[in-house]
């Protein structure tokens, strides 16, 4: 495929407004992000392109771990039933992402998600190597600032090296308004993600983006980079890049559609399936 990142990501968008009808003989790949802030499906075919994408606010995971297994699974069953009547394809297998860092035994509960809502899980890849599927970097830092964490991966010839993960993010920055402007905090999440209020309230969250970015300074130092990628949905407030590239000192681009990477990177390594039965269980029918 050589459609550019950039074309992937408005493809995205545009799926996610109006998933595609999805021929019951085409292959899909399915993507399942669970995040602190957002729980995110993508589907996509055999090539990354998107077909469609759903995504939910919710409160399930927190510091990388399921602590509400039972919303998860409403949210994700939600979120399956609502692709699977837009598409009109079943959602039977799929991958998952996880935190850089998390260990095995707590990955596990994101597996046992997935198959609590009857999709198979067959990998579970972390967030880092799942967006640098989309960016396809050969160097560089990948910087997820999401709604509670931010992730930092360097890259280099291609591989994800070395992972860490902060809490701080999203959540982080509405905090801030709630106490500025005494607000209820959904008012001030409501508020930090209107483009009309960001202007005026980048005063009030730029001392939380320079902590952010003193985070990425300090995990990426000694370690070469010339060039930081931020993706995650906080990245997409106007003016992070800058505030990143200063703190920093090393030159910064932000991805369009910075929430909708990982989600799409997490699909690619899914097993094809047309209706029915994977392409592999075919293969070898
Ligand atoms: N346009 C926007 N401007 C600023 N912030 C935004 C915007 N859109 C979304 N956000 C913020 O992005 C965060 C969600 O991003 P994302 O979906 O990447 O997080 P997550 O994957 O759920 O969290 P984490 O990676 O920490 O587990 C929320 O805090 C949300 O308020
Ligand atoms: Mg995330």
């Amino acid at each position: 495929m050589n459609l550019s990142i950039a074309e992937i990501l408005r493809q995205a968008t545009a799926r996610e407004a109006k998933p595609a009808r999805i021929d019951l003989a085409k292959p899909i790949k399915v993507g399942v992000d669970l995040g602190t802030a957002f729980t995110v499906i993508a589907i996509t075919d055999d090539d990354g392109k998107p077909l469609a994408v759903a995504k939910q606010s919710a409160d399930v995971v927190r510091d990388g771990i399921v602590w509400d297994f039972a919303g998860a699974i409403a949210v994700l069953r939600n979120l399956k039933a609502r692709l699977e009547k837009a598409t009109g394809r079943e959602l039977s297998v799929a991958t998952v992402t996880i935190p850089p860092n998390v260990s095995s035994s707590d990955s596990r509960a994101h597996h046992y998600v997935l198959e609590g809502v009857g999709i198979e899980c067959t990998a579970v890849v972390d967030e880092p190597t799942a967006a640098n599927a989309v960016l396809r970097l050969r160097d560089g830092a990948v910087v997820d600032v999401g709604g509670g964490t931010t992730g930092v991966a360097i890259i280099r010839d291609g591989k994800v090296i070395t992972t860490s993960d902060q809490p701080s993010g999203g959540t982080h920055m509405s905090l801030v308004i709630s106490g500025a402007y005494n607000l209820p905090f959904a008012e001030a999440e409501a508020r930090k993600i209107d483009p009309n209020m960001q202007i005026e309230l980048l005063p009030v969250v730029r001392p939380t983006m320079q902590k952010i970015s003193t985070i990425v300074r300090d995990a990426v130092a000694g370690q070469g980079v010339e060039r930081i990628h931020m993706v995650g949905g906080t990245s997409a407030f106007p003016g992070f890049a800058e505030v990143m590239a200063s703190v920093t000192g090393i030159p910064t681009e932000i991805a369009p559609e910075p929430m909708l990477v990982t989600p799409l990177g997490v699909a690619q390594w899914a097993r094809p399936v047309v209706e029915g039965a994977t392409i592999a269980d075919e293969r070898s029918a």
